[in-house]
């Protein structure tokens, strides 16, 4: 048989969110379901390619083949990123990653009724790292690297300015809301990069991921 088209090619991809602790017991994370990422693993392996994903806590069972890299936080991730970039050719930020996280993890359980506090104010958060920004930034020639944008609005004029910022060769912007990109199966995105957009239909994930690695190899 011929050989698949990727074999030879490592390729990184982030994917489900990051939680972040507030103290032993509580975290803040978001809806992210991991579906996007393991879609383009399972895309990539069948392409075959060798797939390192590294993953937030998702209920999504292994991609057969990948090397699976377990993170909980925005941190943790940023770590596991650096350690594999570079010998990547291709990088995939599907992750959602929080934006803030607690500034400080209380060792015990924060108790409710506590004299002088009302609620949870004193809980201060800060920005986590950028985990595209930092690997877009990093970014050697030949290496390729993918965001995603999810916007409620704009979503061509933002999508392209992160391609910008993030130092990306494409980004697949998503409109959210209404049903439509988080925890569900289909997702409809606009394909950005250098030399152009392309508007792709509402279909499933698992086509979509497809798509994109269509587009990568455009690239
Ligand atoms: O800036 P924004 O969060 O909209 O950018 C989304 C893109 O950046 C996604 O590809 C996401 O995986 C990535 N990202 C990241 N690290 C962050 C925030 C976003 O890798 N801290």
């Amino acid at each position: 048989a011929a050989p698949l088209p990727w074999t030879g090619r490592k390729v990184l991809i982030t994917a489900g969110p990051t939680v972040e602790p507030i103290d032993a017991v509580r975290f803040v994370s978001n809806y992210s379901s991991g579906k996007m990422g393991y879609a383009l693993a399972e895309a990539a392996l069948s392409r075959g390619a060798e797939v390192t994903l590294v993953s937030g806590p998702v209920s999504l069972p292994a991609p057969m083949g990948a090397t699976v890299v377990p993170v909980k936080t925005a941190r943790d991730m940023l770590a596991a990123c650096e350690e594999a970039f570079d010998s990547a050719d291709v990088f995939i930020a599907s992750a959602a990653v929080a934006d803030f996280r607690p500034a400080e993890t209380a060792k015990e359980k924060l108790k409710k009724g506590t004299e002088g506090q009302e609620g949870l104010e004193h809980v201060r958060f800060v920005e986590n790292p950028d985990i595209l920004a930092t690997m877009g930034t990093r970014k050697r020639p030949g290496q390729i690297v993918v965001g995603f944008a999810a916007e409620t609005s704009d979503i061509e004029r933002y999508g392209r300015q992160k391609l910008a910022s993030k130092h990306a060769d494409m980004i697949v912007a998503n409109q959210v809301g209404e049903g439509k990109g988080f925890g569900t199966d289909d997702n409809q995105a606009l394909l950005i990069t250098e030399s152009g957009s392309e508007a792709l239909p509402l279909m499933a994930k698992t086509r979509l991921a497809d798509a994109i690695l269509d587009k990568i190899e455009q690239i």
